[in-house]
């Protein structure tokens, strides 16, 4: 299958994005491209991930004489902090990793946050492949040089920016996804869509069935849609001051959705979810929004799957959580609205009473079927 080559721009980095089938196995040669003289690499990974998808990036990296050495560490969200980060740096130097190493990160975004800030960090920064193989990850979280570990009070509190060398978007990988994780991740793509592609919205409405089934071809476009959204964002606004904020579409009720449910019973992609449906609703009750288009998005979020149940039906509680969130980044409330499909706006002094009234809609709705 052709590959697709998305590059990412901002003032400090340059570098692609390759989106396809069988991408693993050509890892060596893309990115012999990038670094000619590259010798050896270390793969952070999970047992799991690296049992079912390390041998053909090994296969492929050594086809181009790049020796793997792989680093295997734990990648449930408990995991992703600081200690985690430390014990992979001795490691490092153990293997006698330099200023000159290079790290990958294979599995999702757990995996890519910790490999990430680990590169980041290593002797002050050392050069960082992301070869995601979650939805999640392929679509978001390996793409815009996010990276970081969480702190007891709060996710994704300790963290850097550090783009990587490059992004390897093997949609093989996506087989062996549990049927939760990949949808999940469907709800990133349907952010993308609504904040700036349209026409990927409807080709989700149109083509929702075969994207379901994983078929490789609806499933490569859905991918290079979305990520081109998103590398527009981060293009025009690296650090995230700004428009980059539009890919927090969601996001906003989606933390606090995922606090309150102790990051265990909803996955960050079905917090989004939730959260989607949540600020369309608000932006209709802000007379933002036309009734058409919320519906269309309330249909093809509900046509993904059932949502698990919201954490709490309390919309005052959801509303103390919004505000915690925000109180840990010292920055006002503001809502990434839907204005219409392909187009967001963000709104700050959101009255309260709006803000309830919408969850206490959302609450008494039935999870989307
Ligand atoms: N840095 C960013 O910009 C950014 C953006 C979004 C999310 N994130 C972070 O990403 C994390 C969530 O990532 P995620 O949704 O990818 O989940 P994840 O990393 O938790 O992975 C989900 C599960 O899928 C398994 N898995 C991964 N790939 C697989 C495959 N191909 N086949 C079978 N199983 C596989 C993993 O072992 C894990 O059990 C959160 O910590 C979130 O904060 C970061
Ligand atoms: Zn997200």
């Amino acid at each position: 299958m052709r590959v697709s080559t998305i590059w990412v721009r901002t003032p400090t980095a340059r570098y692609p994005i390759w989106v396809g089938t069988g991408l693993l196995g050509a890892s060596g040669r893309r990115l012999r491209q990038l670094r000619p003289r590259l010798k050896q690499m270390f793969i952070v990974s999970s047992p799991r991930v690296w049992a079912l998808w390390g041998r053909r990036l090994a296969e492929g990296l050594r086809g181009a004489g790049i020796e793997p050495v792989t680093l295997l560490t734990d990648d449930r969200e408990e995991a992703k902090r600081l200690a985690t980060v430390e014990r992979l740096a001795e490691k490092l130097l153990g293997h006698g990793a330099d200023r000159g190493a290079v790290v990958a990160a294979l599995g999702g975004g757990v995996v890519g946050d910790v490999a990430g800030f680990l590169a980041a960090t290593y002797m002050r920064g050392v050069a960082c492949v992301q070869i995601p193989t979650t939805l999640v990850g392929q679509i978001d979280s390996a793409i815009g040089g996010k990276t970081g570990v969480n702190l007891r009070g709060g996710k994704n509190l300790l963290g850097a920016f550090h783009h990587p060398l490059a992004v390897l978007a093997d949609v093989g990988t996506l087989e062996t996804l549990p049927a939760r994780e990949y949808r999940a991740g469907l709800y990133e793509a349907v952010k993308c869509a609504i904040l700036g592609d349209a026409g990927l919205f409807r080709f989700l409405e149109e083509n929702l069935a075969a994207v379901l089934a994983r078929q490789p071809k609806a499933l490569r476009r859905v991918l290079v849609r979305s990520i081109q959204v998103k590398a527009r964002m981060v293009a025009r606004d690296e650090h995230e001051r700004g428009p980059r904020r539009a890919l927090n579409l969601g996001h906003t009720f989606g933390h606090a959705f995922e606090t309150l449910a102790g990051y265990r019973h909803l996955r960050h992609g079905e917090a989004v979810g939730w959260g989607l449906l949540a600020a369309t609703r608000l932006a209709v009750r802000l007379g933002r929004l036309s009734a058409p288009h919320a519906e269309r998005i309330e249909r093809l979020v509900g046509a993904i799957g059932r949502l698990p149940a919201l954490p709490s039906t309390e919309p005052e509680e959801i509303y103390a959580q919004l505000f915690a969130d925000k109180k840990k980044q010292a920055s006002e409330l503001y809502f990434v609205l839907p204005r219409r499909l392909g187009r967001v706006e963000m709104v700050a002094g959101v009255p309260r009473g709006d803000i309830l009234a919408s969850l206490r809609q959302l609450a008494g709705r039935p999870p989307a079927r």
